[in-house]
Protein backbone atom coordinates (compact mmCIF):
# COMPACT_ATOMS: atom_id res chain seq x y z
CA UNK A 1 0.00 0.00 0.00
CA UNK A 2 1.40 3.35 -1.20
CA UNK A 3 -1.16 5.21 0.27
CA UNK A 4 -1.18 7.05 3.62
CA UNK A 5 -5.05 6.17 4.40
CA UNK A 6 -6.22 2.29 4.30
CA UNK A 7 -9.65 4.31 5.44
CA UNK A 8 -11.96 3.46 1.67
CA UNK A 9 -14.95 5.65 1.90
CA UNK A 10 -18.09 5.04 -0.08
CA UNK A 11 -20.18 7.99 -1.31
CA UNK A 12 -23.88 7.31 -1.87
CA UNK A 13 -24.32 10.43 -4.72
CA UNK A 14 -22.19 11.03 -7.33
CA UNK A 15 -23.36 14.86 -7.57
CA UNK A 16 -20.56 17.84 -7.29
CA UNK A 17 -20.79 17.50 -3.78
CA UNK A 18 -18.92 14.28 -4.01
CA UNK A 19 -16.58 15.26 -6.48
CA UNK A 20 -15.39 18.82 -4.83
CA UNK A 21 -14.63 15.71 -1.86
CA UNK A 22 -12.79 13.51 -4.00
CA UNK A 23 -11.06 16.51 -5.16
CA UNK A 24 -10.31 17.68 -1.62
CA UNK A 25 -8.77 13.82 -0.76
CA UNK A 26 -6.53 14.39 -3.77
CA UNK A 27 -3.63 15.27 -2.22
CA UNK A 28 -3.97 12.67 0.58
CA UNK A 29 -4.86 10.09 -2.28
CA UNK A 30 -7.63 8.53 -0.72
CA UNK A 31 -9.61 6.06 -1.91
CA UNK A 32 -13.38 6.81 -3.18
CA UNK A 33 -16.17 4.59 -4.16
CA UNK A 34 -19.38 5.95 -5.66
CA UNK A 35 -23.11 4.66 -5.78
CA UNK A 36 -25.26 6.98 -8.27
CA UNK A 37 -28.13 6.10 -10.92
CA UNK A 38 -25.17 6.51 -14.19
CA UNK A 39 -21.86 7.03 -14.78
CA UNK A 40 -22.29 10.19 -16.55
CA UNK A 41 -22.54 12.04 -13.61
CA UNK A 42 -20.05 14.59 -11.79
CA UNK A 43 -17.89 12.60 -9.91
CA UNK A 44 -18.43 9.36 -11.57
CA UNK A 45 -14.97 9.38 -13.59
CA UNK A 46 -13.54 10.37 -10.11
CA UNK A 47 -14.19 7.14 -8.26
CA UNK A 48 -12.08 3.90 -7.75
CA UNK A 49 -15.31 1.49 -8.05
CA UNK A 50 -18.44 2.97 -9.78
CA UNK A 51 -21.94 1.07 -8.82
CA UNK A 52 -24.29 2.19 -10.76
CA UNK A 53 -27.92 2.09 -9.24
CA UNK A 54 -30.57 4.15 -7.60
CA UNK A 55 -30.41 5.88 -3.95
CA UNK A 56 -32.97 4.18 -2.79
CA UNK A 57 -31.69 0.46 -3.73
CA UNK A 58 -31.06 -1.35 -0.52
CA UNK A 59 -29.24 -3.98 -2.56
CA UNK A 60 -26.74 -1.76 -4.11
CA UNK A 61 -26.09 0.25 -1.31
CA UNK A 62 -24.91 -2.89 0.68
CA UNK A 63 -22.48 -3.44 -2.27
CA UNK A 64 -20.88 0.07 -2.15
CA UNK A 65 -20.33 -0.70 1.98
CA UNK A 66 -19.51 -3.90 1.20
CA UNK A 67 -15.84 -2.58 -0.57
CA UNK A 68 -15.79 0.38 1.53
CA UNK A 69 -14.90 0.91 5.28
CA UNK A 70 -17.52 4.56 5.72
CA UNK A 71 -20.21 5.68 4.50
CA UNK A 72 -21.37 8.85 3.96
CA UNK A 73 -24.08 10.61 1.81
CA UNK A 74 -24.31 14.09 -0.59
CA UNK A 75 -28.01 14.00 -0.64
CA UNK A 76 -30.47 13.66 1.73
CA UNK A 77 -33.02 10.91 0.01
CA UNK A 78 -30.75 8.11 0.22
CA UNK A 79 -32.73 4.38 1.59
CA UNK A 80 -32.25 5.45 5.63
CA UNK A 81 -33.61 2.13 6.59
CA UNK A 82 -30.41 0.30 5.00
CA UNK A 83 -28.18 3.01 6.33
CA UNK A 84 -30.29 2.01 10.01
CA UNK A 85 -29.25 -1.64 9.11
CA UNK A 86 -25.34 -1.15 8.17
CA UNK A 87 -24.87 0.32 11.19
CA UNK A 88 -26.01 -2.37 13.38
CA UNK A 89 -23.90 -4.87 11.42
CA UNK A 90 -20.94 -2.24 12.83
CA UNK A 91 -20.79 0.12 9.42
CA UNK A 92 -19.46 3.53 10.02
CA UNK A 93 -22.05 5.93 8.30
CA UNK A 94 -21.33 9.79 8.96
CA UNK A 95 -23.63 11.20 9.44
CA UNK A 96 -25.49 8.87 11.60
CA UNK A 97 -29.07 7.30 10.34
CA UNK A 98 -30.59 8.72 13.32
CA UNK A 99 -29.39 12.16 12.03
CA UNK A 100 -30.58 11.44 8.40
CA UNK A 101 -34.06 9.83 9.49
CA UNK A 102 -35.19 13.02 10.83
CA UNK A 103 -33.66 15.95 9.16
CA UNK A 104 -35.53 13.83 5.78
CA UNK A 105 -38.49 14.51 7.00
CA UNK A 106 -39.24 18.58 7.71
CA UNK A 107 -41.82 17.58 9.96
CA UNK A 108 -39.74 15.88 12.53
CA UNK A 109 -36.66 18.39 12.00
CA UNK A 110 -39.02 21.39 13.29
CA UNK A 111 -40.36 19.21 16.25
CA UNK A 112 -36.81 18.27 16.98
CA UNK A 113 -35.92 22.28 17.17
CA UNK A 114 -38.82 22.82 19.17
CA UNK A 115 -38.18 19.53 21.61
CA UNK A 116 -34.81 21.02 22.07
CA UNK A 117 -35.42 24.76 22.68
CA UNK A 118 -33.79 25.47 19.55
CA UNK A 119 -34.97 28.51 18.06
CA UNK A 120 -36.99 28.26 14.87
CA UNK A 121 -40.51 29.94 13.16
CA UNK A 122 -43.40 28.71 14.61
CA UNK A 123 -45.18 25.68 13.09
CA UNK A 124 -47.94 22.96 12.36
CA UNK A 125 -47.89 19.91 11.22
CA UNK A 126 -50.61 18.22 9.23
CA UNK A 127 -51.94 15.94 6.55
CA UNK A 128 -52.12 18.75 3.69
CA UNK A 129 -56.18 17.99 3.03
CA UNK A 130 -56.42 19.36 6.72
CA UNK A 131 -54.43 22.86 5.95
CA UNK A 132 -57.48 24.54 5.05
CA UNK A 133 -58.81 23.86 8.61
CA UNK A 134 -55.49 25.08 10.23
CA UNK A 135 -55.36 27.87 12.56
CA UNK A 136 -53.61 30.47 10.93
CA UNK A 137 -54.22 33.05 13.21
CA UNK A 138 -50.91 31.79 15.12
CA UNK A 139 -48.66 33.38 12.24
CA UNK A 140 -48.17 36.97 11.53
CA UNK A 141 -48.89 38.69 8.43
CA UNK A 142 -50.58 37.52 5.28
CA UNK A 143 -48.35 34.85 4.12
CA UNK A 144 -48.16 31.33 5.14
CA UNK A 145 -44.73 29.12 4.27
CA UNK A 146 -45.71 25.28 3.02
CA UNK A 147 -42.97 23.10 2.91
CA UNK A 148 -44.06 19.16 1.91
CA UNK A 149 -42.30 17.22 4.92
CA UNK A 150 -40.65 14.63 2.38
CA UNK A 151 -39.11 15.05 -1.03
CA UNK A 152 -38.18 18.08 -1.49
CA UNK A 153 -34.64 20.17 -2.73
CA UNK A 154 -33.39 23.50 -4.44
CA UNK A 155 -36.46 25.38 -2.61
CA UNK A 156 -38.83 22.77 -4.70
CA UNK A 157 -40.53 21.78 -1.48
CA UNK A 158 -41.79 25.47 -0.68
CA UNK A 159 -44.35 27.50 -1.51
CA UNK A 160 -45.28 30.50 -0.20
CA UNK A 161 -49.32 31.24 -0.45
CA UNK A 162 -51.64 33.79 1.31
CA UNK A 163 -53.44 32.78 3.75
CA UNK A 164 -56.22 33.06 2.17
CA UNK A 165 -55.40 30.45 -0.64
CA UNK A 166 -54.49 27.82 2.25
CA UNK A 167 -58.31 28.33 3.93
CA UNK A 168 -59.35 28.22 0.25
CA UNK A 169 -58.05 24.43 0.21
CA UNK A 170 -55.49 25.17 -2.16
CA UNK A 171 -52.15 22.84 -0.32
CA UNK A 172 -53.34 19.65 -1.74
CA UNK A 173 -53.13 20.44 -5.09
CA UNK A 174 -49.44 21.31 -4.56
CA UNK A 175 -47.92 19.08 -1.93
CA UNK A 176 -50.19 15.89 -1.88
CA UNK A 177 -48.93 14.37 1.48
CA UNK A 178 -48.00 15.71 4.94
CA UNK A 179 -47.05 19.05 5.11
CA UNK A 180 -45.59 21.67 7.54
CA UNK A 181 -47.22 25.20 7.25
CA UNK A 182 -44.92 28.08 9.22
CA UNK A 183 -44.61 31.37 9.64
CA UNK A 184 -43.21 33.45 6.74
CA UNK A 185 -40.23 35.31 7.99
CA UNK A 186 -40.60 38.85 6.52
CA UNK A 187 -37.61 40.35 5.27
CA UNK A 188 -35.50 37.40 6.61
CA UNK A 189 -31.74 37.96 6.24
CA UNK A 190 -30.64 34.33 5.58
CA UNK A 191 -27.35 32.94 7.05
CA UNK A 192 -25.70 29.65 6.97
CA UNK A 193 -23.34 28.45 9.53
CA UNK A 194 -21.51 25.25 9.03
CA UNK A 195 -20.56 23.20 11.77
CA UNK A 196 -18.15 19.91 11.49
CA UNK A 197 -17.84 17.63 14.91
CA UNK A 198 -15.36 14.50 14.94
CA UNK A 199 -15.99 11.50 16.78
CA UNK A 200 -13.42 12.64 19.27
CA UNK A 201 -15.99 15.63 20.06
CA UNK A 202 -14.29 18.34 18.66
CA UNK A 203 -16.49 20.83 17.48
CA UNK A 204 -15.33 24.17 15.01
CA UNK A 205 -17.57 26.20 12.76
CA UNK A 206 -16.76 28.45 9.62
CA UNK A 207 -17.82 32.35 9.96
CA UNK A 208 -21.59 32.46 8.97
CA UNK A 209 -22.18 33.31 5.05
CA UNK A 210 -24.80 35.74 4.10
CA UNK A 211 -27.48 34.27 1.15
CA UNK A 212 -29.00 36.76 -1.13
CA UNK A 213 -31.75 35.00 -3.07
CA UNK A 214 -33.29 35.08 -6.41
CA UNK A 215 -36.71 35.43 -5.57
CA UNK A 216 -37.95 33.94 -9.26
CA UNK A 217 -36.86 30.27 -8.68
CA UNK A 218 -36.39 30.25 -4.78
CA UNK A 219 -32.62 29.69 -5.18
CA UNK A 220 -29.47 31.33 -3.88
CA UNK A 221 -28.27 33.77 -6.59
CA UNK A 222 -24.97 34.56 -4.95
CA UNK A 223 -23.29 33.97 -1.27
CA UNK A 224 -20.72 35.81 0.46
CA UNK A 225 -18.64 35.90 3.39
CA UNK A 226 -17.94 37.34 5.79
CA UNK A 227 -21.52 38.21 6.38
CA UNK A 228 -22.43 42.17 6.84
CA UNK A 229 -24.82 41.44 10.21
CA UNK A 230 -23.49 43.07 13.80
CA UNK A 231 -20.96 40.58 14.82
CA UNK A 232 -23.59 39.79 17.91
CA UNK A 233 -26.20 38.09 15.72
CA UNK A 234 -23.45 36.42 14.07
CA UNK A 235 -22.38 34.95 17.77
CA UNK A 236 -25.81 34.30 18.07
CA UNK A 237 -26.14 32.36 14.56
CA UNK A 238 -22.95 30.90 15.52
CA UNK A 239 -24.22 29.45 19.07
CA UNK A 240 -27.61 28.74 18.18
CA UNK A 241 -25.91 25.79 15.41
CA UNK A 242 -23.36 24.41 17.84
CA UNK A 243 -25.92 23.85 19.66
CA UNK A 244 -27.96 22.52 17.52
CA UNK A 245 -25.54 19.97 16.02
CA UNK A 246 -24.88 19.23 19.67
CA UNK A 247 -28.35 18.32 20.09
CA UNK A 248 -28.56 15.80 17.11
CA UNK A 249 -24.81 14.15 18.61
CA UNK A 250 -23.99 15.23 15.14
CA UNK A 251 -20.21 13.37 13.86
CA UNK A 252 -19.65 14.39 10.27
CA UNK A 253 -20.11 18.25 8.63
CA UNK A 254 -23.46 20.39 8.81
CA UNK A 255 -24.53 23.19 7.10
CA UNK A 256 -27.26 24.85 9.46
CA UNK A 257 -29.72 27.41 7.59
CA UNK A 258 -30.66 30.48 9.48
CA UNK A 259 -33.16 33.56 9.16
CA UNK A 260 -32.63 36.75 11.05
CA UNK A 261 -35.75 37.82 11.51
CA UNK A 262 -36.71 41.94 11.83
CA UNK A 263 -36.25 41.55 15.48
CA UNK A 264 -32.67 40.31 14.93
CA UNK A 265 -33.69 36.70 16.32
CA UNK A 266 -32.01 34.24 14.82
CA UNK A 267 -33.74 31.06 13.80
CA UNK A 268 -33.17 27.76 12.57
CA UNK A 269 -34.45 27.06 8.70
CA UNK A 270 -33.49 23.52 8.26
CA UNK A 271 -29.93 21.52 8.61
CA UNK A 272 -28.15 19.53 5.98
CA UNK A 273 -26.31 16.84 7.27
CA UNK A 274 -23.65 17.11 4.31
CA UNK A 275 -21.46 19.64 2.21
CA UNK A 276 -23.49 22.17 0.94
CA UNK A 277 -23.65 24.83 -1.82
CA UNK A 278 -23.10 27.45 1.19
CA UNK A 279 -19.68 26.05 1.82
CA UNK A 280 -17.89 26.18 -1.71
CA UNK A 281 -16.66 29.48 -1.18
CA UNK A 282 -14.28 27.28 1.48
CA UNK A 283 -12.41 25.73 -1.02
CA UNK A 284 -10.43 28.75 -1.80
CA UNK A 285 -11.70 31.41 1.10
CA UNK A 286 -10.71 29.26 3.86
CA UNK A 287 -7.87 27.49 5.76
CA UNK A 288 -9.62 24.09 5.48
CA UNK A 289 -12.38 23.72 2.87
CA UNK A 290 -15.85 22.15 3.96
CA UNK A 291 -15.11 19.15 1.81
CA UNK A 292 -11.58 18.25 3.30
CA UNK A 293 -13.00 18.84 6.86
CA UNK A 294 -15.36 16.07 6.24
CA UNK A 295 -12.47 13.67 5.05
CA UNK A 296 -10.78 14.56 8.18
CA UNK A 297 -13.74 13.55 10.14
CA UNK A 298 -14.17 9.93 8.42
CA UNK A 299 -10.41 8.89 8.04
CA UNK A 300 -10.44 10.48 12.01
CA UNK A 301 -8.12 12.89 11.99
CA UNK A 302 -7.87 16.52 14.05
CA UNK A 303 -10.21 18.87 12.47
CA UNK A 304 -8.57 21.72 10.76
CA UNK A 305 -8.95 25.57 11.00
CA UNK A 306 -12.00 27.13 10.09
CA UNK A 307 -11.04 30.82 9.42
CA UNK A 308 -11.56 32.87 6.49
CA UNK A 309 -8.59 34.09 4.94
CA UNK A 310 -10.04 36.60 2.46
CA UNK A 311 -13.36 37.90 1.80
CA UNK A 312 -15.36 35.60 -0.63
CA UNK A 313 -18.23 35.56 -3.13
CA UNK A 314 -19.72 32.31 -4.51
CA UNK A 315 -22.29 32.68 -6.94
CA UNK A 316 -23.91 29.53 -8.69
CA UNK A 317 -23.75 29.22 -12.66
CA UNK A 318 -27.42 27.65 -13.50
CA UNK A 319 -28.72 26.18 -16.77
CA UNK A 320 -29.99 28.65 -19.21
CA UNK A 321 -34.03 29.22 -19.58
CA UNK A 322 -33.25 28.30 -23.58
CA UNK A 323 -31.00 25.41 -23.15
CA UNK A 324 -32.34 22.31 -22.61
CA UNK A 325 -29.48 19.07 -23.53
CA UNK A 326 -25.84 19.83 -24.82
CA UNK A 327 -24.67 22.67 -24.25
CA UNK A 328 -21.67 24.73 -23.55
CA UNK A 329 -20.27 27.14 -21.34
CA UNK A 330 -19.80 30.62 -22.70
CA UNK A 331 -18.10 33.21 -20.23
CA UNK A 332 -14.97 31.22 -19.62
CA UNK A 333 -11.94 33.56 -20.77
CA UNK A 334 -14.16 36.70 -18.90
CA UNK A 335 -13.02 34.41 -15.79
CA UNK A 336 -10.11 33.88 -16.42
CA UNK A 337 -8.86 37.21 -17.04
CA UNK A 338 -10.83 38.18 -13.97
CA UNK A 339 -8.11 38.13 -10.73
CA UNK A 340 -9.07 35.76 -7.82
CA UNK A 341 -11.97 34.01 -10.02
CA UNK A 342 -12.20 30.43 -9.66
CA UNK A 343 -14.04 28.17 -11.47
CA UNK A 344 -15.86 24.80 -10.52
CA UNK A 345 -17.65 23.11 -13.29
CA UNK A 346 -19.61 19.90 -12.57
CA UNK A 347 -19.55 17.79 -15.71
CA UNK A 348 -23.04 17.71 -15.88
CA UNK A 349 -24.67 15.25 -19.23
CA UNK A 350 -27.20 17.73 -19.61
CA UNK A 351 -28.30 21.86 -19.12
CA UNK A 352 -31.77 22.42 -17.97
CA UNK A 353 -33.12 25.75 -16.71
CA UNK A 354 -32.10 26.59 -13.29
CA UNK A 355 -30.18 23.50 -13.00
CA UNK A 356 -27.03 24.22 -11.08
CA UNK A 357 -24.07 23.06 -13.54
CA UNK A 358 -21.12 24.96 -12.09
CA UNK A 359 -20.11 27.65 -9.59
CA UNK A 360 -17.59 30.34 -9.42
CA UNK A 361 -16.08 32.01 -6.34
CA UNK A 362 -14.42 35.45 -6.57
CA UNK A 363 -11.76 36.39 -3.67
CA UNK A 364 -11.03 39.91 -3.30
CA UNK A 365 -8.89 41.87 -0.15
CA UNK A 366 -12.27 44.11 -0.21
CA UNK A 367 -15.89 42.63 -0.19
CA UNK A 368 -17.24 45.50 -2.09
CA UNK A 369 -15.12 44.54 -5.02
CA UNK A 370 -15.38 40.65 -4.62
CA UNK A 371 -19.35 41.40 -4.99
CA UNK A 372 -18.60 43.86 -7.83
CA UNK A 373 -16.47 41.42 -9.76
CA UNK A 374 -18.74 38.43 -9.46
CA UNK A 375 -21.96 40.72 -10.94
CA UNK A 376 -19.88 41.24 -13.67
CA UNK A 377 -19.02 37.85 -14.37
CA UNK A 378 -22.47 36.49 -13.81
CA UNK A 379 -24.32 37.33 -16.63
CA UNK A 380 -21.24 36.31 -19.15
CA UNK A 381 -21.17 32.80 -17.63
CA UNK A 382 -24.15 30.76 -19.23
CA UNK A 383 -24.69 27.81 -20.70
CA UNK A 384 -25.35 28.31 -24.60
CA UNK A 385 -26.64 25.74 -27.18
CA UNK A 386 -23.21 24.10 -28.56
N1 LIG B 1 -40.40 30.49 7.09
C1 LIG B 1 -39.86 31.11 6.03
N2 LIG B 1 -39.95 32.45 5.92
C2 LIG B 1 -39.45 33.09 4.84
N3 LIG B 1 -38.83 32.47 3.81
C3 LIG B 1 -38.72 31.13 3.88
C4 LIG B 1 -39.23 30.38 4.98
N4 LIG B 1 -38.95 29.07 4.76
C5 LIG B 1 -38.31 29.01 3.57
N5 LIG B 1 -38.17 30.22 3.02
C6 LIG B 1 -37.51 30.54 1.74
O1 LIG B 1 -37.48 29.39 0.91
C7 LIG B 1 -36.14 28.92 0.72
C8 LIG B 1 -36.11 27.42 0.64
O2 LIG B 1 -36.60 26.85 1.84
P1 LIG B 1 -35.90 25.59 2.49
O3 LIG B 1 -34.47 25.89 2.73
O4 LIG B 1 -36.69 25.17 3.65
O5 LIG B 1 -36.12 24.53 1.33
P2 LIG B 1 -35.16 23.56 0.52
O6 LIG B 1 -35.97 22.95 -0.55
O7 LIG B 1 -34.50 22.65 1.46
O8 LIG B 1 -34.16 24.50 -0.15
P3 LIG B 1 -32.61 24.33 -0.40
O9 LIG B 1 -32.38 22.94 -0.90
O10 LIG B 1 -32.38 25.38 -1.44
O11 LIG B 1 -31.95 24.63 0.90
C9 LIG B 1 -35.38 29.50 1.92
O12 LIG B 1 -34.01 29.56 1.70
C10 LIG B 1 -36.06 30.86 2.03
O13 LIG B 1 -35.59 31.75 1.03
MG1 LIG C 1 -32.68 25.34 2.48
Amino acid sequence: MTQPFKTRIGIIGGGQLGKMLIEAAQPWNVEFNILEASSDCPSGKYATNFIEGSLMDDAKIKELAAISDVITYEIEHVNVNTLFELEEQGKTVIPSARILSVIQNKGRQKEFYAEHALATSSFLLMPSTEAKTANLSIFSGEKVVVKSCTGGYDGKGVAILSKEDVLADKVPSIFPGEVVLEEFIQDAIELSVIVARNAADEIKSYPAVEMVFDPKINLVDYLFAPSKVDTAIQREAKDLAIRAIEAFDGVGIFAVELFVDNRNRCLINEIAPRPHNSGHHTIEANYTSQYEQLNRVMLDLPLGETDLLTPAVMTNILGSDDVTGDYRLDGLSDLAATQGAFLHWYNKAASKPGRKMGHFTVLDTNLEDAIAKSNALRDKLRTVKP
